[in-house]
């Protein structure tokens, strides 16, 4: 068989070259070939042991696919578009190769099972990949947040300064969102791990196949249970990508922080050389592009996970064309969420603290005024005059160009009688994270607990 179509049965004319090249999808779906292989030596080992195809010809076709794996590692493949796509390219290769046995492959399957199951299958893979970034990421972070325990860092609320926290605290923060999107990631290749092989086009098949064996030889929990969902579904990629926009998302939030961290103004970290670039024009510039890249990046992953279900709302049962689609946005979430994650990975352990600027931006800003607050609590005052009593304290500071600790006793008594000279303890900025002693809290103390407590989960 040339680049003869395998329906040309029942056709008279050709295809219209310009349709021909408008509906293929092999310049694209190529890389499902080691999928696609896979699947198809399951299959054909499944007809096999049921008798529909003899052993001499499940031993040429699944010799004749490794081969043209290995052609197609080799680059020694040519994919033909007249083909239309990755499926027929390698059928199509395989009856060259092999002659007759190749045109029993196809039996008692459809592309449109043939597909999905090579989407899921590839999906599981990339998975598994996108996994081990995210992990290798989880553990920079935690390195990070263990030299970083003590270091204090002010919390902002309003992106105004809030109060005193550690920086290992707040990178844990990041640790706790990337931990999450590894759950939603598993959960969804569970979900996904369902074997479409057996619906065939749509209705099953009327050969004696043994689903049950052909999910077990591609390592699929089980095949889907209804024939028609199982070609038509497209649920688990959706899951992905959305699994992936809220992984894009958090890379986003975590990108600004950096581009905010290592501006002039703030000086928190220092980004190594090798992710940043310079300007053509100002000598004096070093920009944070790779965050800012990453955080532009999330806008594309987004618009894939509503391009694959406005693919999906109004498609009737069981396979449409329309379905072809779903691979390119698949693709690219893919590409760039792992570029992104591996970018990250790397360069997170590179980051230099800056704990002085850090240190600094936390005395001003009276971030310990919560502290005193509580202090007066603890001294008898309700809550409310508290806050109104440390408000007037904290104006007073606001003129005076001085923060709370840096008041005398006697002017902070001029706010309240109840202040004593322990208030000074609590006005440190080590006083401070160091009282929020309890699971969740920023003490020093608290973030070493949660960076063992996540180190025994992480695998
Ligand atoms: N290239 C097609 C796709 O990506 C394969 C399935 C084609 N099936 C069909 N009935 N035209 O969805």
């Amino acid at each position: 068989m040339s680049d003869k179509k395998p329906w040309a049965g029942r056709f008279h004319e050709p295809t219209d070259a310009f349709v021909e090249a408008f509906t293929a999808s092999v310049g694209f779906d190529q890389r499902l070939y080691r999928q696609d292989i896979a699947g198809s030596i399951a299959h054909a080992t499944m007809l096999a042991r049921q008798g529909i195809i003899d052993e001499d010809e499940r031993d040429a076709i699944v010799t004749g696919l490794e081969k043209i794996r290995d052609d197609i590692e080799q680059g020694r493949f040519e994919w033909s578009v007249a083909l239309e796509d990755v499926h027929m390219n390698i059928e199509a290769a395989l009856t060259r190769k092999i002659g007759e046995a190749g045109k029993k492959l196809h039996t008692g399957r459809s592309r449109n099972d043939q597909v999905a199951t090579d989407i899921r299958l590839y999906l599981r893979d990339e998975i598994q990949e996108l996994l081990d970034e995210l992990r290798r990421l989880q553990h920079a972070l935690l390195d990070l947040a263990e030299a970083e325990a003590e270091t204090i860092l002010p919390g902002f609320t309003h992106l105004q300064t809030a109060q005193p926290i550690t920086f290992g605290h707040h990178l844990m923060a990041w640790f706790e969102m990337l931990d999450r999107d590894a759950e939603r990631l598993l959960d969804c290749r569970g979900r996904m791990n369902r074997m479409p092989l057996g619906a065939a086009a749509l209705a099953g098949t009327t050969f004696p196949i043994d689903r049950d064996y052909t999910a077990e030889l591609l390592g699929f929990d089980a095949p889907c249970s209804n024939s028609l969902d199982a070609v038509s579904d497209r649920d688990f990629a959706i899951e992905f990508t959305s699994a992936a926009a809220l992984l894009m998302m958090h890379l986003s939030r975590f990108s600004e922080e950096l581009v905010i961290w290592s501006s002039a103004q703030f000086g928190f970290i220092i980004l190594s050389d090798s992710f940043c670039t310079g300007s053509s024009i100002m000598p004096q510039k070093k920009n944070p592009d790779v965050p800012e890249l990453i955080r532009g990046k999330s806008g594309r992953v987004f618009g894939h996970l509503f391009s694959l279900l406005t693919l999906m709302k109004a498609q009737p049962l069981a396979y449409n064309k329309d379905n072809q689609e779903d691979k390119e946005p698949l693709f690219d979430t893919i590409d760039n969420l792992k570029g992104s994650l591996k970018i990250f990975a790397d360069m997170i352990p590179a980051i230099q603290p800056q704990r002085e600027a850090m240190r600094e931006a936390a005395q001003k800003g009276f971030a310990t005024a919560t502290d005193l607050a509580d202090y007066l609590v603890r001294k008898g005052l309700p809550f409310r005059d508290a806050h109104e009593v440390v408000g007037k304290a904290v104006a007073f500071g606001v003129e005076q160009r001085r923060d709370l600790s840096e008041m005398t006793l006697d002017e902070l008594r001029a706010f309240s009688p109840r202040i004593e000279n322990d208030v000074f303890d609590i006005l440190t900025l080590e006083g401070s994270v160091a009282a929020r002693d309890h699971i969740g809290g920023t003490a020093p103390h608290q973030v070493r607990l949660a960076i063992g407590r996540a180190r025994q989960r992480l695998p």
